[in-house]
């Protein structure tokens, strides 16, 4: 390689695919510049409060709202499947008991693949009966790592109770209200799906290569775990904590951005305005605020919002918007949810889309199929000189 042609591909910028189409999808879509998100040719605004989970899992795997009597049958299944080997929960209770919930998630996740058969048949029956085994098991994983971190027995699920309803149970023991119940079931419907985001895309670049179910969905896990995705639900309630009281907005707002830090729940990589979730998810926490008699975690996100905002905008002479973590972190505190299990509780939800696009990805019926993931990079390492180094065993090094 000559010396011209490698600083060409220094010029590479690391744009992380923005704006890059890689494939198609039936699954959802979402419009940054006007803040619209579509699942299966409904905006998710519209589903929210109106519709449950259950629904928009039917409608994520059988690309259909269900009738009710599609809606009862997929509800039995799902009650049904939400128990867990024995194998399973006994291996929970040798972990570490600071280990991070994403990383059990993700570890039982590759665990259950042990105990499935159907991993090892490669149709879209078998996809479609692992979706719903991983979409029935996911909160009886969250409930249980959080019960046996604690010190304490993780409850059988409640076959009478919804999804929703049944996580807050297993969770804490005590069968929630309907309100709590009704707002986790929006919480859980406003975050099945989102297209290709990092998580998504990595669930199905491991489905490219006809992995299983289990393999694909852990590392979608694994991806949502990180602070630029769906961890920076926790932490925006670790900064909310951490700023305390509105008087410490300013300070906080100010020194973030003049040392070049993030303010988390701000910003996103496709949203071109506020995320509409966020607008459905603001009024629930001001609600369940309310209802706590502790509306200052709300309050003090709200007095954030306008001061970050109209900081950014000083500071970078362009807006910034809120995303779906900013408000959600604060409906989850006030149910009592610890911080660090916000992000396994996007991922109960998000469970329905990776299922949805790894099921597209390996089945998908008509044209354009996709194909195996491949780019190309750049290399813009070393050479010794203008040929290839010269390899030198060990001993003459
Ligand atoms: C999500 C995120 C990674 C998108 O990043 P992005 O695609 O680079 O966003 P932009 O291109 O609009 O960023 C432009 C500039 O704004 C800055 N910026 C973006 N979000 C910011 C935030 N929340 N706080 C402060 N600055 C921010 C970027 O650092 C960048 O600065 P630079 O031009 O000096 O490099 C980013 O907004 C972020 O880190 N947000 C906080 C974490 C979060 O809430 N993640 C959940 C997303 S759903």
């Amino acid at each position: 390689m000559d010396n011209s042609s490698q600083s060409e591909t220094q010029a590479i910028q690391n744009t992380g695919l923005r704006g890059v189409t890689i494939a198609s999808t039936k699954i959802s879509d979402v419009d940054g510049a006007v803040g619209k998100l579509v699942y299966r040719g409904y905006l998710a605004k519209d589903l929210a409060g109106k519709v449950s989970f259950e629904e928009v899992v039917y409608l994520l795997l059988y690309e259909k709202l269900p009738g009710e009597e599609e809606l009862g049958q997929l509800k039995k299944r799902l009650a049904s499947e939400r128990t867990l080997p024995d194998e399973l929960t006994d291996a929970l209770r040798t972990r570490p008991k600071d280990a991070l919930p994403m990383d059990i998630l993700q570890a039982a996740v590759a665990m259950l693949a042990h105990h499935d058969p159907d991993a090892k048949e490669h149709s879209r029956d078998a996809a479609l009966r692992i979706a719903i085994r991983l979409i029935a098991k996911f909160p009886t994983i969250v409930a249980a790592w959080e019960r046996i971190r604690n010190n304490k027995r993780p409850l059988e699920p409640n076959p009478e109770l919804d999804h929703a309803a049944n996580f807050l149970y297993m969770l804490t023991g005590v069968i929630p209200d309907e309100e709590t119940a009704g707002f986790f079931d929006t919480c859980l419907v406003l975050h099945a799906e989102h297209s290709f985001n990092a998580s998504t895309f990595a669930a199905r670049e491991v489905a490219s290569t006809k992995a299983h179910m289990y393999a694909s969905v852990a590392a979608g896990v694994g991806s949502l775990s990180g602070a630029l995705h769906g961890g920076a639900n926790t932490r925006v309630m670790q900064m909310l904590l951490e700023i305390g009281s509105v008087d410490n907005v300013e300070n906080y707002v100010d020194n973030t951005l003049a040392s070049g830090g993030v303010i988390m729940g701000l910003g996103h990589a496709v949203y071109q305005t506020d995320d509409p979730r966020a607008h459905i998810l603001a009024p629930m926490s001001q609600k369940l605020g309310k209802r706590a008699g502790e509306g200052k975690w709300y309050d003090l996100s709200v007095q954030l919002e306008k001061v970050a905002k109209k900081a950014f905008k000083n500071k970078k002479g362009k807006e910034i918007y809120v995303n779906v973590d900013f408000y959600s972190a604060t409906v989850y505190y006030y149910m009592g949810i610890p911080a660090d299990q916000f992000t396994p509780i996007f991922a109960i939800s998000r469970i329905a889309g990776w299922a949805a696009h790894v099921i597209e990805e390996q089945f998908a019926e008509a044209a354009p199929k996709p194909a195996l993931y491949r780019p190309e990079s750049d290399y813009v390492g070393e050479y010794c000189g203008p040929e290839e180094c010269l390899f030198e065993p060990i001993e003459d090094r």
